[in-house]
């Protein structure tokens, strides 16, 4: 490690003021974050953005945070490897975490492959972190095909494409299951917002 690195023992916490009650009171629902997984395709961003727009509406503090956006700033130097996908979730969930600490509803939409990475945030984060997993068929995935990654990771110019030549690990038991290949848009958004009516409403 450098030398100019601080070590951890020499860092200090600071206390906040205003704690989590009192933006809880005011904001009428706790923070948390609705960690959405699932395969390219199955709907994640799509759900991220009409459900930030819905809970918007009803007067939530709420921000989505989407993988391909991530990748362009906080997570720019960062590829498919798994360990660079480890780092990806690291990173993202600690500052999914922070928003959560300011009372908002965080919605991270990312393909997050890896049970480990995922279950990682669970365990430092367990009172903010929901998971929820976007059940879609691959094949259902590779028909919709928005982007033409599927395409492209047949055809053998694109690596590492998860689904096709990268694992995705199922959570074994999600807080909440959305079958994306079979329901509609609106019909998920709304069970999304019943789950969050339930477990973060005050
Ligand atoms: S994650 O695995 O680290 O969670 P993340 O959700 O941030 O992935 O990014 C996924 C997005 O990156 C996809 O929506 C897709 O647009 C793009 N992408 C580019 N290459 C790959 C790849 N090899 N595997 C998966 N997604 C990829």
């Amino acid at each position: 490690m450098n030398e100019n690195q601080p070590t951890r023992e020499k860092l200090f916490s600071v206390s906040h003021r205003v704690d989590a009650a009192q933006r809880t009171r005011r904001n009428r629902h706790r923070g948390g974050i609705l960690w959405l997984t699932g395969l390219s395709a199955s709907g994640k961003s799509t759900l991220a953005v009409e459900l930030e727009l819905a809970l918007f509406g009803m007067g939530c503090q709420v921000f989505m945070l989407d993988g391909d956006n991530v990748r362009h700033g906080l997570s720019a130097d960062l590829g498919f490897s798994p360990a660079d996908r480890a780092e990806n979730i690291r990173r993202v969930g600690e500052v999914a975490a922070l928003f959560a600490e300011a009372g908002t509803i965080v919605i991270a939409a990312f393909i997050s492959p890896y049970r480990t990475d995922r279950d990682r945030i669970r365990a430092r984060h367990p009172d903010y972190f929901h998971e929820i997993y976007l059940d879609a068929p691959i094949e259902v995935c590779e028909r919709r095909d928005p982007k033409g990654l599927y395409r492209q990771a047949r055809a053998g110019s694109l690596k590492e494409f998860t689904g096709v030549s990268a694992p995705y690990e199922p959570p074994f038991s999600p807080h909440l299951t959305i079958h994306t290949g079979a329901q509609t848009v609106d019909q998920s958004v709304k069970s999304l917002i019943d789950y969050v009516e339930r477990r973060l409403r005050t």
